[in-house]
C-alpha cells in the first residue's frame, strides 16, 4: 500500500494525535545544568559571550540551585574559577578549592536532595597554561604528559567526592584517567561515587565561550594532542569502549549538535547511560540568533535539545537548562 490509502498526515492532525504518537520526550528531569562557581560573596557576573550565564560565588550558586531543583532540574555539573593558578593545578584537589566549598554548601541545602550534584574532573580551569594536564617540554616545543597527570585527577576526583560530589566527570582526555579515578575513589572510600566520563570530547571551536567563562584558555598551542579530532567516529567508539573498560558508570559526549552522529552510533552500540553536552559555542550561536529575532527563543531551545534525546542521549548538559525546564513544566 501507499499512497492514496497511506496518509502519514493522519496522525499529525490535531495535538491531542501528535502527542499521542510522539516517539521521543523531553522533560526538566533529563538536564543538567552547569555552574561557574568563583570567590567571593553576593557575586554575580555575567559572562559577556553567553547571555544568561554567570559567575557566581558560592552564596549565589546555592541560589541557583534552589531555582533549578524547584523546576525539576536533574542536576548540576560544577565549574570553578579558582582564586589563583598555578603551573600543576593544584586549586582542582584543595579541599578548600571552590567547587570543595560549593559542594560543601550546596550538600546543607535542601534543594540538594532533589539534584545530583556533578563535579567537572579537569585542570585546565586551575593551571596557568590553561592545559588539562601537566606540561613539559617537548620534541615540538610543549608536551602534556599523559600519566603523571592521572594522579592529580585522581586527587582532584577523590576531593570532590569527599566534599560531597554525588558523581565525578573527568573531561581532560587523558589516556587512562578513568582507571586512576576509579582506583583512586576506591582507595579513598568512595567505592559508590560514580564516575561519568566524558569519553568522546572533540576539540571543538565551539568552546570558546566556556573559554570566557571558565577562564581556562590555554595561553599557548592547543588541546589537538589530546581532545579528538573532529573527523573521527570510529576513534569515539574507541574512546567510550575504553572508558568503559576502566570503569566509566556513564559517558558523556560533546560538542552535541554538529556531533549527533557519534550520539546515535554511541546508542547503538553500548548499553550504558550515556548523555550529551550541548556547549557553549551551540548556547552562544543560538542566543545571538534569538537576540537578532532570527530564530524562535522558546521552539528553537525546544528543538535542539529534543534532538539530542532522540538521537539516544538520555541526559542533556545545557545552559539552556532553566529557561528549558521553565518551558516544559
Ligand atoms: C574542561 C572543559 C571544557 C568544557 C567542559 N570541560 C573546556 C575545554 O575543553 O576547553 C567545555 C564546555 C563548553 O564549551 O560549554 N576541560
Amino acid at each position: 500500500m501507499s499512497f492514496p490509502e497511506i496518509r502519514l498526515r493522519r496522525l499529525r492532525r490535531n495535538d491531542a494525535l501528535r502527542a499521542l504518537v510522539r516517539e521521543t520526550t523531553l522533560e526538566p528531569g533529563d538536564l543538567i545544568y552547569p555552574l561557574f562557581i568563583c570567590p567571593g560573596n553576593g557575586v554575580r557576573n555575567p559572562v559577556g559571550s553567553m547571555p544568561g550565564v554567570f559567575n557566581l560565588s558560592v552564596d549565589e550558586a546555592v541560589k541557583e540551585a534552589e531555582e533549578a531543583a524547584a523546576l525539576g532540574i536533574g542536576g548540576l555539573l560544577l565549574f570553578g574559577l579558582p582564586e589563583s593558578k598555578d603551573e600543576q593545578g593544584t586549586g582542582a584537589w584543595d579541599d578548600n578549592g571552590i567547587v570543595q566549598q560549593a559542594l560543601r554548601a550546596l550538600r546543607q541545602s535542601p534543594a540538594a536532595q532533589k539534584l545530583v550534584l556533578i563535579g567537572d574532573v579537569c585542570l585546565c580551569e586551575y593551571t596557568s597554561h590553561g592545559h588539562c594536564g601537566v606540561v613539559i617540554e617537548g620534541r615540538s616545543g610543549f608536551e602534556i604528559d599523559n600519566d603523571p597527570t592521572l594522579e592529580l585527577l585522581a586527587r582532584t576526583a577523590v576531593s570532590q567526592a569527599r566534599a560531597g560530589a554525588d558523581i565525578v566527570a573527568p573531561s581532560d582526555m587523558m589516556d587512562g584517567r578513568v582507571a586512576a579515578i576509579r582506583r583512586g575513589l576506591d582507595t579513598a572510600g568512595f567505592s559508590m561515587t560514580p564516575i561519568l566520563s566524558y569519553a568522546s570530547k572533540f576539540a571543538s571551536a565551539f568552546y570558546g565561550p566556556f573559554r570566557e567563562a571558565a577562564d581556562s584558555a590555554p595561553q599557548f598551542g592547543d588541546r589537538r594532542s589530546y581532545q579528538m579530532d573532529g573527523a573521527n567516529l570510529r576513534e569515539a567508539m574507541r574512546e567510550i569502549e575504553l572508558d568503559l573498560g576502566e570503569g566509566a558508570d556513564m559517558i558523556l559526549m560533546k560538542p552535541a549538535m554538529p556531533y549527533l552522529d557519534v550520539v546515535r552510533s554511541a546508542r547503538e552500540r553500548f548499553g550504558v547511560p550515556m548523555g550529551a553536552y550541548q556547549v557553549s559555542g551551540e548556547y552562544s550561536m543560538l542566543q545571538a540568533a534569538f537576540e537578532k529575532g532570527w530564530l524562535d527563543r522558546d521552539r528553537a531551545t525546544l528543538e535542539s535539545l529534543l534532538g539530542m534525546r532522540r538521537a539516544g542521549a538520555d541526559f542533556i548538559v545545557t545552559y539552556f537548562a532553566k529557561e528549558a525546564a521553565k518551558l516544559l513544566g
